[in-house]
């Protein structure tokens, strides 16, 4: 049997945390779609193709994940991906919740489909896109908590955006 799994999120920007997912995720499934949700109401730093582009950067080494783009129904874009699995990190215990209710409606949708959850590194735990973003506009150092290409485009994003 072979195992398709849909890894959808914002990614805006993709962390260690993310990728720390990825791999874990690529190890357990035949094949691992990432899914970057196009989500304009959420007023992203990152346009969705760019964040394609941080995640196919960050992901090149990892021969079974690939990465697409979504909008409205996740368990609709996996469904027509055949996937089967759907792959979802907790940080803590406060993910859990949110996560849990989602999982549920999601079951509900599309009963064949399961949630998938995994636990990133600990050294990775405390990363979120959003304090990683208010930090860095602040000028702390994240060096280690993103990829390298995506801490490239922070400089290059919120320097831009400072200047304006
Ligand atoms: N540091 C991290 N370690 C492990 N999983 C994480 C980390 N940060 C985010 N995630 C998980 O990755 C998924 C996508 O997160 P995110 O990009 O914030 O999108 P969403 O808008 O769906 O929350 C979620 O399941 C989230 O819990
Ligand atoms: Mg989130």
């Amino acid at each position: 049997m072979t195992v398709k799994a849909l890894y959808p999120g914002t990614f805006d920007p993709p962390t260690n945390g993310h990728v720390d997912l990825i791999q874990r995720g690529s190890k357990l499934f035949d094949h691992l779609t990432v899914a970057v949700l196009n989500n304009p109401g959420k007023n992203p730093l990152f346009s969705v193709s760019e964040r394609v582009e941080m995640l196919e950067e960050a992901t090149r080494a990892l021969n079974n994940v690939s990465v697409a783009t979504f909008d409205g129904m996740m368990v609709e874009f996996a469904r027509q991906q055949g996937a089967s699995a759907v792959l979802r990190g907790i940080r803590a215990i406060s993910d859990y919740e949110y996560e849990f209710q989602m999982a549920l409606m999601n079951r509900r949708l599309a009963p064949e489909i399961e949630t998938v959850f995994l636990q990133p590194a600990g050294r990775y735990s405390f990363i979120s896109s959003r304090m990683l973003k208010e930090v860095f506009s602040f000028g702390g150092d994240v060096t280690g908590l993103v990829p390298p290409n995506v801490l490239k485009r922070l400089r290059g994003r919120i320097g831009k955006s400072e200047r304006s």
